[in-house]
């Protein structure tokens, strides 16, 4: 590869790629000579020299394709894209826990930190990274009652944006079992909520629940 980086269909890119974050043409590399030897870390950009934009920001989900969901991210990659750009780097996979979030922060520098599946039925989690990473003691975590409450306007909000109908309310049975997750008695709860037809039997079943004096919502 010699001091040019090339990306996975062997385009030449800009070695320079944390001062330039995006790769120019072959023009425009040719213009620059030698200097493009400086700087050179071995980080393969692939796609960012393709598109027709500048980028602003680059996220990395450091999983290969054949992976997919599965198997560990590899943080050292995000750390590496760190080193290599000049533009915000978002780091991306296995963030489960406020813990997680400050793990990433330390181990990558990344800029921001973007969160999939661990927000599913754990909005709480933001509030979470935040207050640790402020250097902050974590919030406690929520009760049953706040999780349902949450997971209830959640629902609503999912029936207004995508329809009050049989559907939605179907697809939204998971999350109502991810809200419940870590409960006492949690897999029989998600064992009734995966059975409901409508919002109002997941309300009757958290306040069954919760009790006779409970109200969630
Ligand atoms: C339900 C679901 C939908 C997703 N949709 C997209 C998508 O539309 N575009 C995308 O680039 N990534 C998508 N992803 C991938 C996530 O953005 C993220 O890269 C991945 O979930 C790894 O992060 P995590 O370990 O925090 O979940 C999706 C992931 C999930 C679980």
């Amino acid at each position: 590869m010699g001091n040019q980086l090339r990306d996975a269909a062997g385009h030449r890119m800009d070695s320079r790629a944390h001062h330039r974050p995006v790769a120019r043409d072959h023009e425009q590399d040719d213009e620059r000579g030698d200097e493009t030897q400086e700087g050179e870390r071995g980080f393969q950009l692939g796609v960012a020299d393709r598109l027709p934009y500048r980028a602003r920001a680059f996220t990395l989900h450091a999983r290969t394709r054949t992976q997919m969901f599965s198997g560990k991210a590899n943080w050292d990659e995000i750390a590496r894209a760190v080193e290599a750009l000049e533009i915000p780097v978002i780091g991306n996979g296995d963030v489960q826990t406020g813990e997680d979030i400050v793990r990433m922060r330390d181990h990558t520098r990344c800029a921001g930190i973007m969160i999939g599946r661990g927000a599913f039925g754990n909005p709480w989690l933001f509030r979470d990274g935040r207050a640790l990473l402020e250097g902050g003691p974590a919030p406690a975590t929520p009760t049953a009652a706040e999780r349902f409450r949450v997971a209830l306007r959640h629902a609503r909000l999912a029936l207004r944006l995508q329809g009050d109908t049989r559907k939605t309310v179907i697809e939204f049975r998971k999350h109502l079992g991810w809200y419940t997750k870590g409960l006492h008695g949690a897999s029989e709860l998600r064992q009734r909520l995966f059975q409901i037809e409508s919002i109002a039997e997941a309300e009757a079943i958290f306040l069954t629940y919760l009790g006779p004096v409970a109200a969630v919502a």
